[in-house]
């Protein structure tokens, strides 16, 4: 095959960074150190049983939980302990946060401190670990206060509950039949397929844009009895196909890795749920809002697409905890507006609609 020639991850941050002449590139190195994060992550992950790092972290001693109170794989205390080592020592950043860590990761003396903050998942969709399905991780760039970075303290919790609108840049990376990095620096969204050869990050989807409308949604339909009653009607009426009100059919796809669905999204539209119910009142939906919701979110949003909690845009929460809990709607534009509505309009509950009725899928 000819050698194409391809904008690697490198020059395309050189170029973004040209449209700010008085950046001294230390965004650019934090967003290469993350990718190469990434890439060590992939080759653990593509080791997959060879390299003994399938199944639960510290299984003999009976598993390790996290905070959200999930079981711990291997690979997600690997892929933790990746983004921390690539990340603390460049100087660029103030201090991390992750899924996996309970507090703040303090950048330890003597290495320098930055600007940024770092969030991140660094493998979603565990459960499909073991059985080799995608997983993926996903970061997002925030601003570090102010006196933090004068004075170089320790950072708190609530330096990093800022809306994520306020991001400075969000990605994630795919681990599937190819490594994937998608990256928003603010000026839309790119994807870099990894060359495994160079090992380097190449551009091979510039300027990605979510279709406005799409006829395939996401969703674990497990959780029915659990729904509210506006996604409720909007699952229904899809269910309903060319025959419902909203008359065309609709596919349905669910892989249970966050990064995978997103990415489907990206690629050719579709709309992605997973709702507040109410399973468990305690929490206000499965995903969390900092590491999941708010990238994933800004990447929609600069793509065209629309990210919400179905009653608000995300990027315009306040997050009230470094772990909290959303619900999170995303995906094609006009979708994502009409579920947004249905949580606007009085509420007609439908109990013989097809979802609910004698013969449904869902029905035990
Ligand atoms: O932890 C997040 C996650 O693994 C997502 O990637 C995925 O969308 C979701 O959980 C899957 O949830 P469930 O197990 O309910 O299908």
């Amino acid at each position: 095959m000819p050698l194409r020639h391809r904008t690697t991850l490198t020059q395309y941050l050189i170029e973004e960074r040209r449209r700010f002449p008085n950046s001294k590139g230390n965004f650019n190195a934090l967003i290469l150190d993350v990718a190469l994060a990434c890439k060590a992550i992939a080759r653990a992950v593509a080791m997959g049983e060879l390299g003994g790092l399938y199944g639960d972290h510290a299984a003999e001693a009976g598993g390790a939980i996290n905070v959200q109170g999930e079981t711990q794989k291997k690979l997600d205390v690997l892929s933790n302990d990746l983004f921390i080592r690539m990340n603390e020592w460049g100087g660029h950043l103030a201090g991390m946060a992750s899924e996996e860590m309970d507090h703040p990761y303090q950048i330890p003396k003597p290495n320098p401190r930055g600007k940024y903050l770092l969030v991140f998942d660094p493998l979603d969709g565990s459960s499909n670990i073991d059985v080799n399905v995608s997983v993926g991780s996903i970061f997002s760039v925030l601003r570090a206060p102010q006196d933090a970075i004068d004075s170089g303290r320790d950072l708190t919790e609530q330096d990093f509950l800022q809306p994520g609108a306020t991001q400075a840049a969000a990605g994630y990376a795919l681990y599937g039949p190819t490594t994937m990095l998608v990256l928003t620096v603010g000026n839309g969204v790119s994807a870099f397929t990894l060359d495994p050869n160079l090992g380097e990050f190449m551009l091979t989807h510039p300027r990605l844009k979510v279709p406005e409308d799409t006829q395939e949604f996401a969703i674990n339909a497990s959780n029915s009895r659990f729904w509210e009653p506006p996604i409720k009607r909007y699952v229904d009426e899809c269910l309903a196909g060319k025959s419902g009100a909203r008359g065309k059919d609709f596919n349905m796809r669910w892989i249970a890795s966050m990064v995978a669905e997103a990415h489907r999204i990206l690629m050719r539209g579709g709309v992605f749920m997973y709702p507040k119910d109410n399973k468990d009142p305690s929490k206000a939906g499965r995903l969390r809002l900092l590491y999941e919701a708010n990238p994933i979110g800004m990447i929609m949003e600069q793509a065209g697409g629309r990210a919400s909690t179905g009653r608000e845009p995300m990027l315009s929460v306040k997050p009230s905890g470094l772990h909290q809990r959303i619900g999170l709607v995303f995906g094609s534009k006009n979708e994502v507006e009409r579920i947004e509505r249905y949580h606007r309009e009085p509420v007609e509950i439908e109990n013989n609609t097809p979802l609910f009725a004698e013969r449904t899928l869902f029905r035990d």
